[in-house]
């Protein structure tokens, strides 16, 4: 069985969600805190044991690159003031893994996105994060959907049931067996009278390189190119089973999404936690 070692991070989207701040701003670099949600997502990559990470990025976002690269101005600058804890943290971002950037000129879905790194990953399984779904874990939420792939050879989707006035904002799937968590199809956004069950697709996968078939093979639904579908279609070729990960889940895409990982996170950092439970008490 192959080891996953690449990982595909599309972070091209235009964020329309997130109206007005992603007119200038990629949602993925808005702080969680004090770092970007897409840094925790590297972060989970690297501690998950990936060695090469490609990012599919939009001409509408430069800041995403100018992030991740190295800042020698920067550098040299905190060098000069004996800022070395700064200039360790500076170096850091810019040393974090190998990254590998990708354009999508358009942005045609995530599918079309996914599709874009074909010719760099081959004929290897492969790991795809959304970069603005955020996890909060003891242990890396990808590391497990791994451990799942190693112990049945198969594509991986990363799950958690959600609330039945949510089934309509996810991929939302169907079992072949629940105790096994074998996976016989997905549907998208469903209603909740018609949805199979209220387990959630949540922005986490391993696949197969077959994918790419089916990627190439996809029509469009809504003028995108859905990742889900090509999944969806996959299924009724190779084995998918679900990881029904431990750890929490955030959609940073989302305004609400995002403050509730703001407040999450902030209540788990040592240098904040106190302040921000003496506030939130006082207050309300
Ligand atoms: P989303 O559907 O959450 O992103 O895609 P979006 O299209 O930016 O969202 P809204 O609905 O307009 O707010 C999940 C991930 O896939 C990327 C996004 O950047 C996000 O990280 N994506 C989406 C692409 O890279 N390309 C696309 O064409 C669409």
């Amino acid at each position: 069985m192959k080891k996953i070692t690449k990982a595909v991070i599309p972070v091209a989207g235009l964020g329309t969600r997130f109206l007005p701040i992603t007119k200038g701003v990629a949602k993925e670099l808005l702080p969680i805190i004090d770092k970007p949600a897409l840094q925790y997502i590297i972060e989970e990559c690297v501690a998950s044991g990936i060695e090469e990470i490609y990012l599919i990025t939009s001409p509408l976002k430069p800041a995403i690159k100018n992030y991740f690269s190295k800042n020698i101005k920067l550098e040299k600058f905190l060098s000069s003031k004996e800022k070395y804890e700064e200039l360790k943290l500076v170096q850091n971002i810019s040393n974090i893994c190998k990254i590998y950037y990708l354009v999508q000129k358009e942005p045609l879905g995530s599918g079309h996105a996914v599709n874009l790194a074909q010719k760099y990953i081959k004929n290897e399984p492969f790991a795809v994060l959304y970069g603005d779904d955020l996890m909060s874990y003891d242990k890396p939420v990808l590391k497990q959907l791994i451990e799942v792939y190693e112990k049945n050879d198969s594509n991986v989707l990363g799950v958690k049931k959600v609330k039945d006035d949510l089934v309509n904002r996810y991929g939302i799937i169907e079992f072949e067996d629940e105790n096994l968590m074998k996976v016989k199809s997905i549907v998208e956004k469903p209603n909740i009278d018609s949805a199979p069950s209220n387990i959630a697709s949540l922005g986490r996968y391993i696949l197969k390189p077959e994918i790419f078939n089916e990627l190439d093979n996809l029509k469009m639904t809504n003028k995108e190119y859905q990742l889900t579908n090509a999944i969806d279609n996959l299924m009724q070729k190779q084995d998918f089973y679900a990881c029904e990960f431990v750890g929490d889940y955030y959609d940073i895409g989302s305004k609400f999404g995002y403050l509730k990982a703001n407040i999450e996170f902030g209540l788990k950092r040592d240098d904040i936690k106190n302040e921000l439970q003496n506030y939130l008490k006082q207050k309300y």
